[in-house]
C-alpha cells in the first residue's frame, strides 16, 4: 500500500517556489527536509511552521562533501527521502562582453548541483526500488534570451538531463520529472507585471500534484507555457523581440 505520507527533501527551501512547496507539504502532513544557503530564512520558516516535521540543513548544492554528510546522516536516522525537488538555482544576468566566470558559476549550481543532489541519492532510490528528483526548469531553456546565456544554458542542460535518467530509471521504479515553468512571481523574476505571470503558491499547488502521479514532463503554468511553446516556431531576433515587452 503506498505510503499515506511522504518524506519530501527541497532544495531551494528558504525563498520562492521552494519555500512556498515546503509550507504546503507540511500543510499537508508531510516531513519535509529543507536545504538552502541562507540559515536564517530557513532558521525563520522553521520558526513559522512550528512543526517537528520540517528540519533543514544549510548547505550549498554544488559542495559535494556537505550534500554527502546530509545524505549520510539522513542515511543513519533512516530518513531518506521519498521525493527529492530541486528547486535551488541562481540567476544573474550575464554581462557582455562574455562573462566565462558567471558562466561557470550558474552551470556549477544550476547543473552540477543538481546533479549532486541526484548522485548522492540515486543509489539509495534504485535500492529502495522507489523514489522521486524533480526538476524546475524554464521555457527561457527554449529560446535564445537577449538577457543572458548562462541561465537559460544551465536549465536546458539540467532538463535534457532529466528527462533522459527518466528513460533510464522508470523500469527501477525511480522517476525524473522535469517541469518546464513559465514566469513566477519570486525574487528571481525581474520582469513587468503581466497576465502571464503566476505566484508560488499556485506553483507549489501543481508540484504537488505531480509528486503524487509523477510525470516526465510538465507545463506550468498551462498558459504561459503553452504561448512559449507556439513561439517556439518564430526566429530568435522576433522572439526576443516580443519577449523584451515582459522584461523590465
Ligand atoms: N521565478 C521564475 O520566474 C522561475 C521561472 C522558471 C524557473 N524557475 C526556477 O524555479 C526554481 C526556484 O526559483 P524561485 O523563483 O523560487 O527563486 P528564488 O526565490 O530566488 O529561490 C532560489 C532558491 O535557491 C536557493 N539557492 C540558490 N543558490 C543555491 C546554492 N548554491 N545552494 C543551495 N541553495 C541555493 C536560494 O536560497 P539561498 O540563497 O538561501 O541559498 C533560494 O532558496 C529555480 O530552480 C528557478 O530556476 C523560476
Amino acid at each position: 500500500m503506498p505510503k499515506k505520507y511522504l518524506t519530501i527533501l527541497i532544495t531551494g527551501a528558504s525563498s520562492g517556489i521552494g519555500k512556498s512547496l515546503v509550507k504546503k507539504c507540511i500543510g499537508n502532513g508531510n516531513k519535509v527536509i529543507g536545504i538552502a544557503r541562507r540559515r536564517n530564512e530557513l532558521e525563520k520558516l522553521k520558526i513559522e511552521l512550528s512543526s517537528d516535521r520540517f528540519e533543514y540543513y544549510n548547505a550549498d548544492v554544488a559542495d559535494q562533501n556537505a550534500i554527502k554528510k546530509i545524505r549520510d546522516d539522513l542515511e543513519i536516522e533512516n530518513n531518506i527521502p521519498d521525493v527529492i525537488v530541486c528547486a535551488a538555482a541562481m540567476f544573474e544576468k550575464d554581462t557582455h562582453p562574455y562573462d566565462a566566470e558567471l558562466i561557470k558559476k550558474t552551470i556549477e549550481v544550476n547543473f552540477f548541483g543538481t546533479m549532486n543532489i541526484v548522485e548522492n541519492f540515486l543509489d539509495i532510490f534504485v535500492k529502495n526500488g522507489h523514489g522521486h528528483f524533480i526538476t524546475l526548469s524554464s521555457i527561457t531553456s527554449w529560446r535564445a534570451n537577449i538577457k543572458g546565456i548562462s541561465y537559460p544554458a544551465s536549465k536546458a542542460a539540467i532538463a535534457i538531463a532529466f528527462r533522459g535518467l527518466n528513460l533510464h530509471y522508470q523500469k527501477n521504479n525511480v522517476h525524473f520529472s522535469t517541469i518546464y515553468l513559465g514566469p513566477v512571481e519570486t525574487d528571481m523574476w525581474e520582469g513587468r507585471k503581466s497576465f502571464m505571470l503566476t505566484t508560488p503558491e499556485k506553483v507549489a499547488e501543481r508540484i504537488m500534484v505531480l509528486i503524487n502521479h509523477p510525470k516526465s514532463v510538465s507545463y506550468i503554468p498551462f498558459l504561459s507555457t503553452t504561448i512559449a511553446r507556439l513561439l517556439t516556431l518564430i526566429p530568435d531576433e522576433l522572439y526576443a523581440k516580443l519577449s523584451s515587452y515582459l522584461v523590465k
